[in-house]
């Protein structure tokens, strides 16, 4: 099983590509041929979200069948399933929510977790447990590049993962705010691509992603 990568490993690696895509798969091998293309466009971390039966066995399958990739669980919800994916190899957790047992959890086994917030009273929630980031969640329905303007002058030193409503269209607004970690989002793996096994397109829309982010934050 990968080692556990730090909070401060994971940072460095969404410094240099700032972008989570979500992969929602119930197949491993299509999964896993979809985190390789996103990995072949240059990105270092997926996000398998838990929304279906098979989705566990689909991150392991990309675990095992991936290199050089840090690979998480999203969409984790109750302190059963943050055991169950991080027992898994689960690099790093991110919940919609913020939800106090997933958290305390994580830290105890060394594991980065990323909360979902949407409002200020959560993010400070999330502060005085100790998170130096957090996922924002969905951002463009929780008020969007403002709110997160707004969070980063009170929160300093906190960073954020906004989610819900991103894309190669308005990534780069986000990625302007320094205190964003880096966006995550299923517009990199659009349903039709990924059913059809189009790796290109895939590596193509990661590619795409990762220039905005060099052209938005330059190139590291
Ligand atoms: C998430 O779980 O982070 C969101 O569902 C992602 O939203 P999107 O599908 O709009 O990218």
């Amino acid at each position: 099983m990968p080692a556990l990568p730090s909070y401060d490993a994971i940072s460095s690696l969404l410094e240099r590509a700032p972008i989570v895509p979500l992969v929602g798969d119930d197949d491993p091998d299509r999964a896993t041929a979809t985190a390789r293309a996103l990995g072949d466009g240059g990105l270092g971390t997926v996000e398998v979200v838990m929304r279906s039966p098979g989705a566990l066995a689909s991150m392991k399958a990309i675990l095992a069948g991936t290199e050089g990739l840090v690979v998480g669980a999203g969409t984790v919800l109750t302190l059963e399933q943050a055991r169950e994916v991080v027992e898994a190899g689960a690099q790093f957790v991110v919940s919609p929510g913020l939800v106090e047992d997933i958290v305390r959890y994580c830290q105890d086994e060394g594991v980065v977790c990323l909360p979902g917030t949407m409002t200020a009273g959560e993010v400070q929630r999330a502060h005085a447990m100790g998170l130096r980031a957090v996922k924002f969640f969905p951002a463009s329905l929780a008020g969007g590049v403002p709110m997160l303007k707004a969070f980063g002058a009170v929160f300093s030193g906190m960073r954020f993962m906004p989610t819900g409503g991103i894309d190669a269209g308005n990534l780069h607004e986000y990625l302007a705010l320094p205190h964003v970690l880096a966006c995550g989002g299923s517009w990199l793996t659009p349903k039709h691509a990924v059913a059809q096994g189009d790796c290109a397109a895939l590596t193509k829309l990661a590619r795409e992603a990762l220039s905005i982010a060099k052209d938005t934050r330059g190139a590291n």
